[in-house]
């Protein structure tokens, strides 16, 4: 069995992909971290040299790849599911949890960021409320969803680990 973890980029998907990972003893896998390890350059860079459909192919590759491993936790960039072909994948093949977040929530947390080129070059709030207005709909296809407003890594995990218990 394979856990993926979607939505917006600020919702936790890699601090909470380690930690269930860790509790359910399985590996492990940032489909971003794979990318730069596999370049050997940053996301930015990546961005910068070769441009975001370039990015979106590579991160379409690597998750295919990923998904082929089992007992995997993968957590997924924020814009991957927004490819329908590799969302339909990750349903099909494993269980798909987003990760909800309030647009306060999600601003809070990106106002200080500077290694996401999705947000670079416009206003901060603008841009994740349109960027949200689009993605919200697609990311609520997953299997589950979770409010992750004001609640701690523990809580997010064990509502995790409550639902794959009742699978
Ligand atoms: C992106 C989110 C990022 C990363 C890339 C594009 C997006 O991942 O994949 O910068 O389109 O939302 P996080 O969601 O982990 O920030």
């Amino acid at each position: 069995m394979n856990v993926a973890l979607i939505g917006f980029m600020g919702t936790g998907k890699s601090t909470i992909g380690n930690e269930l990972a860790k509790e359910l003893s399985y590996t492990f896998i940032d489909s971003d971290n794979r990318i730069e390890q596999a370049l050997g350059v940053s996301i930015p860079e990546i961005f910068k040299v070769y441009g975001e459909d370039y990015f979106r192919k590579l991160e379409y590759d690597t998750i295919v790849n990923i998904i082929d491993e089992s007992g995997i936790v993968l957590s997924t960039g924020g814009g991957a599911v927004m490819n329908k072909q590799l969302f339909d994948l990750l349903l099909s093949r494993t269980i798909v949890i987003n990760l909800e977040a309030s647009l306060e929530t999600l601003y809070e947390r990106l106002k200080s960021t500077n290694n996401r080129p999705m947000l670079y070059d416009h206003d901060l709030k603008n841009r994740i409320t349109e960027l949200y207005r689009v993605r919200h709909p697609i990311y609520m296809k997953a299997h589950h969803s979770i409010r992750v407003d004001g609640m701690d890594i523990k809580q997010i995990t064990n509502k995790i680990i409550k639902i794959i218990n009742k699978l």
